[in-house]
């Protein structure tokens, strides 16, 4: 890591910081911290999934309107959380809101298609170059659909996935999420790690793992098991690792490896569908992959996802061989609001918005520059990150350099100053919204600025 000319950040004054930012918010979350006594009585944890419990406490959020959130003790933020990345049309949409109350009216679930669907995959078959389209609730049910479709097409059972990246909860590949060094094995051959108690590591053994950004790691990962992996999933920019971009020509490597060694490709679009451009990473970078996961901001808020494919990769489903199925895939409610979000709310022009709000958050670069901090910051569409790295993050081994206790007294600061941001702020990218003001930006810059004068003091 190039540390030439940056300032060495003193921990001790992080950790005095942090304690008196941790006072600070304890002090405005009285009912959040009263309340979470309360809901641990029924709810381990006082939560609904265990990565809503992120030190010092759980915020409950009571509303949300536009690019604003409100928490139950009253404090207002603007949400650059916005849900792990999916509100980016904002809170309470008027469009959205109307869409869904008229087809409240008409029932919300028959188990049976319904004529709201197909506008929905017609619009995202426009947008992500793929013909076929299937619908479920969740990315992990995106993702674990792909694995699937990959493994039933090839008759393969290994399946090829990147170090360091999150695709969902299900077995084949809650693998290798977020390796400490010690367990994590050499970096040309990572070791498939289980994320979680209660994977059977023979589940665990199919996954293979590759570094983001190197296509050769994969290339020798087909050569050594040929014939035997179905397909690769990656994220075609890394989300979780703040917000990596891929190399010029990565993606096209992927696509094209696979292809000869008789695989699929899958892109997880969850997070950087609908956020890093209209038609995600396939417009952004130009690359059609075998299969699209979506999910998150497909719903606007209501629980959606979505699994498209080449007309190759869908056709054992279009002819009944593999079942993808699901109580409530294509649910009418869901469905209404998708296609308000998609025909709407998040048309081509909309995508303009993110230039605009980046154009202020941009000033963070000249922040870094000015109190020569050892930081870097990205930026793509909605999504964006500044990594307290002077060099930017390539890969995931790349975090481990950057010490926790920084990102979370940068995370803590923007909280108790009116900026609400996903937890884990080390890892997790930022995601603004096209209903976000000059004002909601220049808050996130301004706070940036005084957090970067009080430990460069
Ligand atoms: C890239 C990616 N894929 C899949 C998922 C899983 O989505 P869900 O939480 O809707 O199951 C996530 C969740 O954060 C994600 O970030």
């Amino acid at each position: 890591m190039s540390t030439a000319g940056v300032v060495e950040i003193d921990l001790e004054l992080v950790e005095e910081l942090t304690r008196r930012e941790t006072a600070a918010l304890d002090e405005k979350h009285r009912r959040s911290l009263a309340y979470r006594e309360q809901a641990k009585r029924r709810l381990p944890g006082g939560v609904s999934s265990s990565w809503q419990s992120w030190p010092p406490h759980p915020i409950y959020v009571s509303h949300g309107k536009g690019s604003h959130v409100w928490d139950i003790d009253g404090n207002e933020y603007v949400d650059y959380h916005n849900g792990y990345g999916v509100m980016v049309m904002g809170h309470a949409h008027p469009r959205i809101v109307e869409a869904v109350q008229r087809r409240v009216e008409l029932g919300t679930h028959f188990a049976q298609p319904t004529e709201e669907a197909l506008p929905v995959a017609e619009n995202l078959a426009e947008r992500y170059r793929l013909p076929y389209w299937r619908f479920g609730n969740s990315g992990t049910e995106s993702t674990l659909d792909a694995v699937r479709i990959m493994r039933a097409v090839t008759g393969r059972k290994l399946v090829v996935k990147v170090e360091g990246t999150y695709h969902g909860h299900h077995d084949s590949l809650m693998v290798s999420v977020f390796p400490t060094p010690e367990q994590a094995g050499p970096r040309e051959r990572p070791a498939s790690l289980p994320q979680t108690l209660g994977l059977p590591e023979e589940f665990v053994n199919l996954t293979l793992c590759v570094p983001f950004n190197d296509a050769g790691a994969v290339e020798r990962v087909f050569e050594e098991h040929p014939g035997e992996i179905a397909g690769m999933i990656v994220e075609p920019a890394m989300s979780n690792c703040g917000l990596v971009l891929p190399d010029d020509g990565y993606l096209e490597r992927l696509k094209e490896i696979t292809r000869r060694h008789g695989a699929l490709l899958a892109f997880d679009e969850v997070k950087t569908g609908f956020t890093l451009a209209w038609g995600g990473a396939v417009e952004a970078f130009g690359v059609v992959p075998d299969l699209v996961c979506l999910a998150k901001s497909l719903g606007a808020g209501l629980p959606c996802g979505a699994i498209g494919g080449t007309e190759e990769a869908m056709d054992m489903i279009i002819r009944g061989e593999l079942e993808q199925v699901g109580t409530f895939n294509g649910n009418p409610l869901t469905m209404a609001a998708a296609k308000a979000n998609l025909l709407e709310v998040l048309t081509p022009d909309a995508y303009a918005e993110f230039e605009r709000i980046n154009g202020i958050l941009g000033e963070c670069r000249r922040v870094i520059e000015r109190y020569r901090l050892p930081a870097s910051m990205k930026m793509l569409g909605a999504k964006g990150s500044i990594d307290w790295r002077s060099t930017p993050i390539h890969e995931y081994r790349d975090l481990w350099d950057i010490d926790d206790r920084v990102p979370q007294l940068a995370w803590l600061w923007q909280l108790n100053r009116g900026v609400f941001k996903s937890p884990g702020s080390k890892w997790e990218s930022w995601t603004t919204s096209i209903v976000m003001s000059d004002e909601d930006a220049r808050r996130y810059v301004e706070n940036f600025e005084e957090l970067a004068a009080a430990i460069t003091a």
